[in-house]
């Protein structure tokens, strides 16, 4: 299995992962060929790079910590609640509580599980799976730090809908991620947009709006929109923010290069205190993989390998001189990973 941009993406191998529409509808499967003709519709939706099977053998899996049928049901309700939201019709909490209590019970079976695979987002499906991300990585910070079942829920729900009150930006939907300057003002509006809109939802707390509210707001008071400080937030909110900045990071945006994981926590970890809160950093890197599934990394023994699986008790290379041939790194092993090279 591979991670390779689509240049380099030949007629023999095989989709590793699902491509959604950003309606949750399933565009190519996973494990169809990558005909030219596919290639050229993938490049047309601008994905860059692609998980890849080499052979028809290959088993290694490139879902996530949520399968095909819930992420489908997830990216359909956020369809849904986008367009409700344009047509200013009340959100259906009963459908979307039933989808993020989905989430939460995939992502909590998963024990060893963490968020390994890197992003795939394109500049159209960017709020999608901006959206899916966070709510993914807030559920598994929660899980750090052994929230509550009613905990979770809210965080995830919070999680799932914060940026909601961005659809009443100017630059459109599709678009959501090139905004110009005069957007700006429109951008710093979008948590109180996505309060006003998630308290009016009846069986909403306002816990829930809250965390739209705050998930730009900082500990030192530098955030927006209220510039509130550390004990002015809820506690659900400063995890949001976290997971929303990270996300961000490691997302490939139109003005910057995507980060890898060790440098998007090393950021998080420079700015708190100051910005984010100590605790809940430390709970995201116990969250994330260091080398994601895909990655290239440098071991010990001076080769270079592939990692195809990575959860917290071990990390699962593939040597790329000698294809075939499986590593298994854990705590203990004489073998390590000293760093990553791609
Ligand atoms: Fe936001």
């Amino acid at each position: 299995m591979r991670f390779l941009p689509l240049e380099e993406i030949t007629e023999q191998m095989l989709l590793a992962h699902s491509i959604f529409s950003n309606n949750g509808k399933i565009l190519l499967k996973k494990r169809t060929r990558l005909t030219p003709s596919y290639i050229k519709r993938l490049q047309h939706l601008k994905y860059t790079h692609l998980y890849v099977y080499e052979s028809d053998e290959e088993q290694w899996d490139c879902t996530g910590l949520v399968s095909d049928k819930v992420r489908s049901q997830a990216m359909q309700i956020l369809w849904d609640c986008l367009i409700r939201v344009i047509e200013r019709k009340t959100l259906n909490a009963q459908q979307i509580s039933f989808v993020v209590e989905d989430i939460i019970r995939e992502v909590h079976q998963k024990e060893d599980g963490l968020f390994a695979l890197i992003d795939l987002k394109t500049p159209d499906n960017y709020l999608y799976n901006h959206s899916l991300n966070v709510c993914i990585l807030s559920i598994l910070i929660g899980k750090e730090l052994k929230l509550e079942w009613e905990d979770l829920k809210e965080l995830a729900i919070g999680a799932f809908l914060h940026d909601l009150g961005k659809v009443y930006m100017k630059s459109s939907l599709k678009k959501i991620q090139t905004f110009s300057t005069s957007d700006t003002a429109q951008v710093k509006q979008h948590p109180k947009k996505g309060f006003e809109i998630l308290r009016a939802v009846p069986g909403f707390t306002i816990k829930i709006a809250n965390i739209a509210y705050q998930h730009h707001e900082r500990e030192n008071g530098s955030g927006y929109p209220l510039g509130l400080i550390s004990r002015d937030i809820i506690p659900l909110s400063k995890i949001v923010a976290v997971a929303d900045s990270f996300d961000a990071m490691i997302s490939e945006r139109i003005y910057r290069e995507p980060v890898w994981t060790e440098q998007a926590l090393r950021e998080l970890e420079a700015e708190s205190p100051a910005q984010y809160d100590r605790e809940v950093v430390k709970a995201l890197r116990r969250s994330v993989a260091l080398y994601p599934v895909g990655s290239i990394v440098q071991l010990s023994d001076q080769q270079s390998a592939v990692v195809v699986e990575a959860t917290k008790a071990k990390t699962i290379v593939e040597y790329l001189e000698s294809r075939g041939s499986f590593q298994e790194i854990d705590a203990d092993s004489p073998l390590k990973i000293e760093k990553r090279l791609a």
